[in-house]
């Protein structure tokens, strides 16, 4: 399906989803540029994967938004042109609309959608990608058509980077570039574990039990990650691909 000539580069790579998409890929023969802050992590998945065609950039994505499609440049010219790219790095921020203070929206949105946007910029210079069959994928989430009580913030976050994928899949269509977006549910990771006061085991049951297919696995998104990005999917763009065991049903 890819070739270590495909080179994508994967947001969000220490944990998650994230992890989980640059496990496929490396599998499936393409080669991976992994970006997010710790080091440890980036590291463990290096000698976990084993692979030559694994390297990783550590990023605070959230900071210096403006030189991002610098970083994205630099990373091209060391290691050749981009086929794609995915960003799921991002945050979630459980809070009644009670609590909310400016800071909690900026924290929500300069990761999950402003640092979108400049990664976008990034890999539509034509210097950096490879231009026709160039795809890039938004982890965005099913919080972006559904609703939740306590994610207004994310929902929103979300939401505004369907809207950006939509427009950007138009505006890059000339060149070739297809630009989708995944829509997880539910979907065992850090980030869940991380909010381990609310999503408590017997939280998770009455997910598990709701979802017609039950709870997914990071590989469960990243696999239809994997066909979004490559040849196979050559007519499909701008769209939000729910991935949730029939989640938002
Ligand atoms: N898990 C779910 O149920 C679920 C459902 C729907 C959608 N999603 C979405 O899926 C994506 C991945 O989530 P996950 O569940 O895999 O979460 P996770 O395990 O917490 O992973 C989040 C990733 O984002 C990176 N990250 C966070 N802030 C960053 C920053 N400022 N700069 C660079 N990297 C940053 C983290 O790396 P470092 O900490 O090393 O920087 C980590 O690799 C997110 O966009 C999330 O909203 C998740």
């Amino acid at each position: 399906m890819f070739t270590s000539d495909k080179r994508y580069l994967i947001t969000g790579a220490s944990s998650g989803i994230g992890k989980a998409i640059c496990c496929d890929l490396i599998t499936k023969g393409a080669s991976v540029i992994g970006v997010a802050r710790s080091e440890d992590k980036l590291l463990a998945l290096q000698n976990e994967l084993k692979s030559e065609h694994f390297h990783y950039e550590l990023c605070d994505l959230s900071k210096n938004l403006d030189t991002i499609p610098n970083m994205l440049m630099k990373l091209s010219k060391k290691f050749g042109k981009l086929s794609g790219l995915v960003h799921s790095a991002g945050i979630q921020e459980i809070l009644p609309i009670r609590s909310y203070k400016k800071l909690h929206l900026s924290q929500l949105f300069e990761i999950n959608v402003f640092s979108a946007l400049f990664l976008a910029k990034g890999i539509c210079d034509k210097r950096v990608n490879i231009g026709k069959g160039t795809s890039i994928v938004f982890i965005s989430s099913i919080a972006s058509i559904t609703g939740s009580s306590g994610i207004v913030g994310y929902s929103a976050s979300k939401a505004a980077l369907n809207g950006m994928m939509r427009s950007l899949a138009v505006e890059m269509a000339p060149q070739g570039i297809r630009v989708n977006s995944i829509l997880p549910g539910f979907v065992m990771t850090e980030m869940i574990e991380n909010w381990k006061q609310i999503y408590n085991d017997e939280y998770i049951k009455e997910i598990d039990e709701k979802y017609p297919l039950g709870i997914g696995k990071p590989e469960d998104v990243a696999e239809p990650v994997s066909f979004l990005l490559s040849e196979q999917a050559k007519w499909i763009t701008g769209i939000e691909l729910c991935v949730d065991g029939g989640g938002h049903l």
